[in-house]
């Protein structure tokens, strides 16, 4: 679905995640996220927010998961996935703060594959991610898995790709500072969800946008697999659209 620029375009699935929370709350259910960080979505939190604010919906019976966190990482930090979801989210709804979860980047190794089995077990007792939100990197990474990951990959520990690491260097004040690693759900997690929602704005985005939906299924450009799911959608502003 191309819309007329990122703005728009963010309203149509904040207004999306709004009705499926209402629905599901008329009948008492909880409704499982699954929230990407990145520039993207930060339109789409902030429409949320404005829904909260004005008594549009709860977030009461709302469960988050975070598809990825830097390895290692403080959640204090100012580059944590937990900051960030915070200031553009959680510090501004009702969110019951159990009912949140993002990868915990402050782990030892020994300790990450049983945390990362748990974290896939917490989303299966919940019943599944009713839906999820996606971003793309330039590699076609969908949350860190990189060019390379598996159509079966789960939750697990994954090196970034050195364009990745570029693109979040001037986040981190050079590229020397980017983590090389990162925790992130799988691309079998992520096909696992109800539904899919992939945002992406701007030219830079526009080659691996054509990529991904055009493009030959292949573990170069992970995205790809989200062709294969029955319930995804891409929503894209013009210029990601330009390519197709
Ligand atoms: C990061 C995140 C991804 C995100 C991507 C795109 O690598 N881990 O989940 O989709 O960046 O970022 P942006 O939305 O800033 O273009």
């Amino acid at each position: 679905y191309v819309h007329e620029n990122a703005d728009k375009a963010s309203y149509y699935v904040a207004n999306e995640i709004a009705s499926l929370i209402k629905t599901k709350a008329k009948t008492k259910e909880s409704v499982v996220l699954g929230l990407a960080t990145g520039s993207t979505p930060t339109k789409v939190y902030d429409y949320l927010v404005d829904f909260h604010k004005k008594g549009l919906i709860s977030f009461s019976n709302v469960f988050t998961f975070n598809l990825d966190e830097y390895y290692p990482m403080h959640p204090k930090s100012i580059h944590s996935y937990v900051r960030f979801m915070n200031e553009h989210l959680f510090d501004h709804i009702d969110i019951p703060k159990e009912n949140i979860h993002i990868p915990d980047g402050t782990l030892s190794k020994e300790d990450l594959r049983d945390y990362c089995q748990a974290y896939e077990e917490k989303i299966t007792n919940l019943g599944g991610i009713d839906l999820q939100l996606l971003g793309i990197g330039r590699t076609g990474h969908i949350g860190f898995n990189e060019p390379g990951s598996t159509e079966t990959s789960k939750t697990r520990l994954v090196r970034l790709d050195r364009v990745t690491r570029l693109d979040a260097a001037s986040d981190f004040f050079g590229e020397e500072n980017v983590p090389t690693k990162a925790i992130t759900m799988g691309v079998g997690t992520i096909m696992a969800a109800k539904r899919i929602i992939l945002m992406a704005w701007g030219e830079g985005k526009a080659q691996v946008i054509r990529d991904s939906v055009e493009g030959e299924i292949k573990e170069s450009v992970p995205a790809t697999f989200l062709q294969q799911h029955q319930n995804c959608d891409f929503i894209l502003d013009k210029a990601s659209a330009s390519e197709l």
